[in-house]
């Protein structure tokens, strides 16, 4: 499949989106991207999966054709179909997965289902077709916080993982006790640039130990010191920064001992978490001379069908094919993954 075109599905949290792919000459061209987030959560402070399945249901269909007009291309001119089949909220994922299969059974064409995580792994590839393996990944989302070595697509070395909370959730959390709305991680980069550092001494869990992370005490020590707070009005820029800093510095100090440990001269940052422009710039400046760093522009960051198709691509390429009976699952490893215990 050296020419192709896949429409790519995503439905796994609150973005219902679809994409078309091109693959030329074995360089990727985005044809198509439409991203459609459901506002209604924020209402709840987080996603509420009933609802979510919902809008799916309701939005997948305008959502996939207007995909296909944007790129200009017929639904039976598609080389294959990727639809986002896990890790999520499995009602959400059944409205994709469901929809996917019926267009490959309709048409004819090949299906594959991916694996979210290395959908957001895949990300950078589509603005920067040099990116190769081997290279540290550092994805971080909402849902995940890994730490890993992509010694080639499709083999991924896992060097640590969060022990508690996602990065992502806990920007979110600590959103939630600054009074911000749901998904927080950007309101809360935008609060710390005003913010002075250094007010409040957060903890760096798990800094020197190890690959793994642990974001449970950080939050609770932000909790704390907002229920300390006379005025957090007034605190709320400072919160901000310091917690921003020690998360940062945490996912910083990590990847760079792995980027040293292991030689590698490219290190990515993927996932919604890698929006942060501080996290990029504290990468960039930690790792300065040792390896360049990768980061996709933030729409191809959060939750996208592009990362979906880009995924799919290279695995249809390989000759893999789901059946019609491909279900959805909440959790489960990347296919590819295995532990490894670096020196600490
Ligand atoms: O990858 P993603 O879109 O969804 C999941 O697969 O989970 O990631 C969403 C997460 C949310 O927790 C959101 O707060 C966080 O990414 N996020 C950010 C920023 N933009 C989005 N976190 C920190 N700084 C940002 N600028
Ligand atoms: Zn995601």
């Amino acid at each position: 499949m050296a020419n192709s075109r896949i429409l790519g599905i995503e439905t796994s949290c609150d973005e219902t989106s679809a994409a078309v792919l091109a693959t030329e000459n074995g360089r990727p061209a985005l044809r198509s991207l439409v991203i459609l987030s459901q506002d209604i959560h924020q209402v709840f402070g987080g996603v509420v999966p009933e609802l979510a399945s919902r809008a799916h249901l309701r939005t997948i269909g305008p959502v996939v054709d207007r995909a296909l007009a944007e790129a200009g291309i017929a639904a039976e001119e598609l080389d294959g179909i990727a639809v986002t089949a896990g890790p999520g909220l499995v009602g959400a994922l059944l409205v994709g997965l469901m929809y996917a299969k019926g267009l490959a059974f309709g048409l004819g064409k090949p299906l594959i289902g991916v694996h979210h995580l290395e959908g957001h792994l895949f990300a950078p590839a589509l603005e920067d077709p040099d990116l190769e393996p081997p290279f540290v990944a550092l994805l971080v989302s909402g849902g995940h916080t890994l730490l890993l070595d992509v010694e080639a697509w499709g083999s991924y070395r896992v060097l640590g993982e969060t022990q508690d909370d996602a990065a992502g959730e806990a920007f979110d959390k600590v959103g939630t006790l600054l009074g911000l709305p749901y998904p927080a991680g950007a309101a809360i980069e935008r609060l710390a640039r005003e913010g002075r550092p250094g007010r409040f001494d957060f903890p760096r869990p798990m800094l020197r130990n190890g690959y793994a992370f642990s974001f449970s005490g950080l939050k609770t020590a932000v909790l704390r010191a907002v229920r300390a707070s006379a005025d957090l009005e007034r605190d709320r820029a400072d919160l901000a920064r310091d917690f921003q800093d020690a998360a940062i510095e945490v996912l910083v100090e990590k990847t760079e001992r792995a980027v040293l440990e292991l030689g590698r001269e490219t290190a990515v940052i993927a996932g919604g978490v890698a929006c942060n422009r501080a996290l990029e710039a504290a990468l960039r400046e930690k790792v300065r001379g040792a390896a360049r760093v990768v980061v996709a522009a933030p729409r191809l960051n959060t939750d996208n069908a592009a990362m979906i198709a880009a995924a799919g691509a290279w695995r249809l390429a390989r000759g893999e094919r789901s059946g019609l009976d491909l279900e959805p699952f909440d959790s489960g490893p990347l296919p590819g993954a295995r532990p490894v215990t670096l020196p600490p």
